[in-house]
């Protein structure tokens, strides 16, 4: 019989083959993507074009920004392209009106424009371009047929690694809206750094050790001698909902007992320590759990590279503290703990010195001026790790076993002082320099302006959530049929749309905001076709594929036509646009800018399909109309698999 310790070593070993042959399959896989480079795009070769401009003339071009003319701008109706010179003239110290026809002039002369012209307003100008129609759209088009599911990726990242760190849910505790933001935002920068070209590589970091455990342990003890077959019988029949149900209960009886904490904290240490009962303990809870997540992951099909949690580390941290203490980064604390000593860090956001993170207060209403240094404990004088330890391994094992270039942790926002702390610690280890690795974090998903609880109090499951939203898309399947006289009833099509929309609703709503902000849950969303929401995207692409199943008798060359309307202008323009958007989302590891271009898309889209007609029109028109729905369509799923949420063919 092999040991508790053994039995864990050899299960952790297998995972580390496991994780490093998958990891190097998929470096294999990813050269043989030929993906074209950003600067191969039109759109980007026109902005680097008027960059080089830009600084020929001195000028610094990252003080202004190339997009479509805001619509509140006055005579901007036929401009295609705009920005204000406002901030770049003010940087140069020259009038903006001569800046802006310094630039015109030379932008005229670019192959893709045919106009350009100068709009002075208060404290700027305005440099508008008219594009070369004929050839910029008809390139554009090209583009997109071409590379069509990789239109908008690019080979930037030549195959490097990109870890990315997201969902993370606790073991024996329910998973919280926040381990659902952290899933959706971070799989969507896993599709975005892939477009980027690096090979992203997903890990789960289940939080599977530590005191939860020894809580869980010893309820699990108390219940099993207090009433065992009772007790057996409710975790056959609901394993996940049974360990969430004691944890809980550890809660209040620790409350009565406060022996029951120190018992708990006993048998986490122990558990740490390679106790062979516990360690197969361990395992049964551990499969118990993630019966329960995978339940929230099949539904929003997001998948893992790997399911390494906390516990993986285990044996990887005796050595991490040691090179702490050798590069005298870690010093001896008091009763032989290990600590991080107090000191002023560098906040790799921003670049600058932050002397607040590890300052604590002695009395409650101390002011800032009176916080003293906190060390933070690396290893407590029991032996036992922390949350900071395992982390401080798990990097080093990310950087230095995994070659990452980047490691992205999707963390809610009240986590920034622990990753500041891990970021600066494993900088002065030298496992892993400033910057490399980031929090991209994230506010909380609120209902009604306060964090999710049923009317009981009890906090809302995710799957509940989920299945709420789905519910809501049913909805509004069943009165479109019963509108058109057909019965309420869902066939299995139907029901499978339903999940789309309703998944699709939650996805959508978390990624096309700002992820820093605190957002809603709007249950019904699902419900409605109005613009801003995921329904309405996928109701859009529907029309158009209706559009395309009656299209027949168009030609696939055909020249653009001079007299193209505005909102075919505009679409056209926003499509070419597209692969910056996706840079522009992944250098800030920000979503919600693909989002918003989605959003915009399929408003244009909207008005195109109900002011022009397709399939009626005449030749040319009609084959460029075609290529342009095409377009649309090829772009709408491209964006929507980056967000990951699914279009179906028919709503
Ligand atoms: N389990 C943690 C929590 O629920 C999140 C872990 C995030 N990832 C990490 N490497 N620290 O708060």
């Amino acid at each position: 019989m092999p040991s508790g310790k053994d039995k864990l070593a050899e299960f952790n070993s297998k995972l580390d083959t496991q994780v490093k042959s998958d990891l190097k399959k998929k470096i294999t896989d990813s050269k043989k993507r030929a993906l074209p480079s950003l600067g191969d795009y039109s759109f980007y070769k026109l902005v680097t074009d008027v960059e080089a401009i830009a600084k020929k003339l001195g000028l610094n071009p990252e003080a202004f920004k190339i997009t479509q003319p805001p619509s509140k701008l006055k005579g901007t109706e036929d401009v295609d392209l705009a920005f204000n010179v406002g901030s770049v003239a003010r940087e140069a110290g020259k009038d903006p009106e001569e800046v802006a026809k310094g630039l015109a002039d030379e932008i005229k002369k670019l192959d893709s424009v045919n106009e350009v012209d100068v709009i002075p307003l208060k404290g700027g100008a305005f440099v508008n371009i008219k594009l070369n129609h004929a050839s910029y759209f008809a390139r554009v088009l090209d583009e997109i047929k071409k590379l069509s599911d990789d239109f908008g990726s690019f080979n930037e990242g030549d195959g490097k690694v990109v870890i990315l760190d997201y969902s993370a849910p606790n073991i024996a505790k329910n998973m919280t809206a926040g381990h659902l933001r952290s899933t959706i935002i971070g799989y969507s920068l896993y599709k975005i750094y892939e477009a980027g070209g690096y090979v992203s590589f997903g890990i789960n970091h289940l939080g599977d050790t530590g005191t939860t455990f020894g809580k869980v342990i010893y309820q699990y003890n108390k219940e099993m001698s207090e009433r065992g077959d009772e007790f057996k019988k409710e975790l056959e029949t609901d394993p996940s909902g049974t360990l969430m149900h004691i944890y809980r209960k550890f809660g209040e009886e620790s409350i009565k007992d406060p022996k029951a904490m120190d018992e708990a904290r006993e048998l986490s240490l122990k558990l740490e320590q390679g106790d062979d009962e516990l360690i197969d303990l361990w395992f049964k809870i551990r499969d118990w759990s993630m019966e329960c997540f995978y339940k929230v992951y099949d539904k929003i099909q997001i998948p893992f590279d790997g399911m390494m949690g906390e516990s993986f580390y285990d044996d990887k941290m005796p050595a991490v503290t040691e090179d702490g203490l050798n590069l005298e980064v870690f010093k001896k604390g008091e009763e032989g703990a290990i600590v991080f000593p107090g000191q002023t860090l560098s906040d790799p956001s921003t670049g600058k010195e932050n002397p607040n993170v590890m300052k604590t207060r002695v009395n409650k209403d101390d002011k800032a001026e009176d916080m003293v240094w906190k060390d933070e404990i690396i290893v407590k004088p029991n032996g036992g790790t922390l949350y900071l330890t395992r982390d401080v391994a798990t990097i080093r094992y990310r950087a230095e076993e995994l070659g990452a270039e980047k490691i992205i942790y999707a963390v809610g926002k009240e986590q920034r002082p622990h990753f500041m702390m891990l970021f600066n610690i494993v900088d002065q280890l030298d496992y892993c320099k400033l910057g490399k690795a980031v929090h991209v974090s994230f506010g909380h998903l609120n209902m009604e302006g306060k964090k999710m609880k049923t009317r009981e109090g009890k906090v809302i499951l995710l799957n509940d959530i989920l299945d709420e939203s789905i519910s809501a898309a049913k909805e509004l399947i069943q009165k479109r049929k019963t509108d058109l006289g057909e019965s309420s009833d869902l066939n299995d099509e139907e029901q499978d749309i339903a999940n789309k929309v309703g998944i699709g609703t939650v996805i959508y709503n978390d990624l096309r905001q700002d992820r820093e902000k605190d957002i809603e849950f709007n249950p019904d969303a699902a419900k409605s076709l109005e613009s801003g929401g995921c329904p309405y995207i996928q109701y859009t692409y529907c029309r158009l594929g209706s559009i395309l199943k009656k299209a027949e008798d168009y030609s696939e060359k055909f020249e653009v036509p001079a007299d193209i309307s505005q909102v075919e202008k505009k679409m056209l323009v926003l499509l070419s646009m597209f692969p910056n958007t996706v840079s522009e989302a992944m250098r800030s590891n920000s979503p919600h800018k693909i989002a918003n271009s989605l959003d915009q898309l399929t408003q244009l889209v909207n008005t195109f399909y109900q002011s022009q007609d397709v399939n009626k029109a005449p030749e040319p028109l009609k084959s460029f109309r075609v290529a342009l729905v095409k377009a649309c369509q090829q772009v709408i799923r491209n964006a929507s698999d980056l967000l990951h949420f699914e279009m179906p063919e028919r709503m």
